[in-house]
């Protein structure tokens, strides 16, 4: 039997979704993080549903519809410092909580997100 992706593990669009707006709420509320995003969040909330879909083995969406990712270089216009990486996965780890995704599900989908995360450090503290 071929593997099963992480998206496909964890219950694929349905939970992606309830992930992402799980996760913009506490971004927007988070004191490192959140002044960086802009108000209308929705826009932000599309693009992160279409990468994480294709990030965790879903369908392409993202790339189909903006291109390359090109991540680290996208995240370049905001100063993305080890505080501020912690502070986006600790919204992220908050948001698997609440939407009750069991382990060990959740560890994997964390530390999938840390390498990302800690990569797009630009700026020293
Ligand atoms: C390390 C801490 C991070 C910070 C502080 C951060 C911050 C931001 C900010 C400010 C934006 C732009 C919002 C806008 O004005 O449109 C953005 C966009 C985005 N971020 Fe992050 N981010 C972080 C990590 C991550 C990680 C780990 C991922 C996924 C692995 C990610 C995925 C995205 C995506 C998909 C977008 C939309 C890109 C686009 O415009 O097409 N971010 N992020």
């Amino acid at each position: 039997m071929a593997q099963q992706s992480t998206y496909e593990l964890i219950g694929g669009a349905e939970t992606i979704r309830k992930l992402v707006e799980a996760f913009y709420p506490k971004v927007q509320r988070n004191q490192e993080i959140g002044h960086l995003f802009p108000e209308d969040i929705t826009p932000v909330m599309e693009k992160q549903y279409m990468f994480l879909t294709q990030f965790f083995g879903g369908p392409a969406l993202y790339t189909d519809a903006f291109g390359h990712p090109m991540m680290r270089a996208r995240h370049l216009p905001f100063e993305i410092t080890e505080t501020r990486a912690k502070a986006w996965l600790s919204c992220m780890n908050e948001a698997l909580a609440e939407i009750e995704l069991s382990e060990p599900l959740r560890a994997l989908v964390l530390e999938k997100l840390a390498g990302p995360a800690y990569h797009f450090i630009n700026t020293a503290e």
